[in-house]
């Protein structure tokens, strides 16, 4: 009813509006006074996270997404070798497991079979098991050794959206987590970043503040037959989350690219017109890869591509290069994913309503996937 939809459209419109309170719920109660983290959920002892050499994340689709961002995360703040493989896949190549491995199974619903059975497989061969889930006593928090829940309230549309941004924010936290527990040289980087992650749901509801263009560009993208979506580092999965955003809700080809491989092939797709859109890497930190991007920029509008591109506040090196300009709030490099998402999700829900699609309901999909 009209009602449950909160006085929107649809639920993914709801959802979309509902991120930034998701987010600061997803962090509640879990960052001290002192910014410390204390996750009591995690019910892993110290003495064996202390231990962990390596961390696999599995898990499906827009869950998947997350956790290639979380490997970046992992690895990054905790020098642990991390993989992320989808769940579909994993159980089947015989991974290497063992006592000392940390599986961790990201689920929206919690009920996803694909991911289920790569848990069941991980705990066989002696891994322990930590879900990120969204769902309270589902089965896959029910059969792992512990949770951390995130805290974003019922996802109703098929389309994955708050959800993904607080699986986020348990994965950094996890992440951060993790480097504690194991005495990570606590470099002022962390501190900084659990400060900064403390304040994102702000920069979350200034994006959401500023979708009006971005709507009106995916109207007057409707009659499309593609669009392509770049990134590199954490640019890359938010890239393939916009892609697979518009094939469910749109129902157009949309595919998402690492932008260094570009030059291997996929730039052959390059035709006049062509929508391609393009998620920057802050110009702090990363300068080098940002600057790879604005030439990868300037390399496919050369050829005719339509370019739209997602940048930070104040990145001035991208304005000549783009066509349509979608201004984001600066955040530290790894936490972009949570500003640089919000976008691509109003644009494939509008290009859904252009198109005449159901925005809730996609065709056939379901919420969640409880066959193999
Ligand atoms: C996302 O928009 C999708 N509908 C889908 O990819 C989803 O993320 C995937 O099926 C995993 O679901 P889960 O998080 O409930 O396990």
């Amino acid at each position: 009813s009209a009602a449950e939809k909160g006085g929107y459209d649809y639920f993914m419109l709801k959802e979309i509006a509902e991120q930034p309170k998701a987010v600061a719920d997803t962090l509640l109660g879990r960052i001290d006074a002192n910014g410390s983290l204390t996750l009591d959920e995690v019910r892993i002892p110290a003495s064996v996270l202390r231990e962990v050499d390596k961390v696999v994340i599995v898990a499906c689709g827009t869950a998947y997404h997350a956790g290639m961002i979380a490997k970046l995360a992992i690895e990054h703040w905790t020098r642990i070798p991390c993989e992320t493989e989808l769940a579909s896949e994993f159980r089947y190549r015989d991974p290497i497991l063992d006592q000392r491995t940390l599986v961790i199974a990201i689920s929206q619903s919690g009920e996803t079979m694909d991911t289920l059975m790569a848990l069941r497989h991980a705990r066989e061969q002696g891994a322990r098991v930590l879900a990120v889930c969204n769902t309270n006593g589902s089965t896959i928090p029910r059969e792992s050794d512990a949770v951390l829940y995130t805290h974003a309230g019922p996802e109703v549309a098929v389309a994955s959206t708050k959800a993904f941004l607080t699986q986020l924010v348990a994965c950094y936290l996890v992440a951060l987590y993790l480097g504690q527990v194991r005495g990570t040289k606590w470099g002022d980087e962390i501190g900084a970043v659990i400060r900064e992650l403390s304040e994102i749901a702000g920069a979350v509801d200034t994006v959401l503040e500023t979708m009006e263009p971005v709507r009106a560009l995916a109207r007057s993208l409707a009659d499309k037959d593609t669009v392509l979506f770049l990134g590199r580092h954490v640019g890359y999965p938010v890239a393939l989350e916009g892609a697979l955003k518009l094939k469910e809700l749109a129902y157009m080809h949309a595919e998402g690219f690492a932008a260094g491989e570009l030059k291997h092939g996929p730039i052959a797709l390059i035709e006049e017109d062509l929508p391609v859109v393009v998620v920057v890497p802050s110009p702090r930190g990363r300068s080098v890869l940002h600057d790879k991007i604005v030439s990868n920029i300037q390399e496919i509008r050369a050829r005719g591509a339509r370019t739209i591109v997602i940048a930070e506040e104040g990145d001035e090196a991208v304005v000549p290069y783009a066509d349509h300009l979608i201004r984001i709030p600066a955040t530290p490099t790894l936490l972009q994913p949570l500003v640089a998402t919000v976008p691509l999700q109003v644009f494939a829900c509008e290009l859904a309503t252009a198109r005449g699609n159901e925005v809730d309901q996609p065709r056939n999909l379901a919420k969640s996937v409880t066959v193999e």
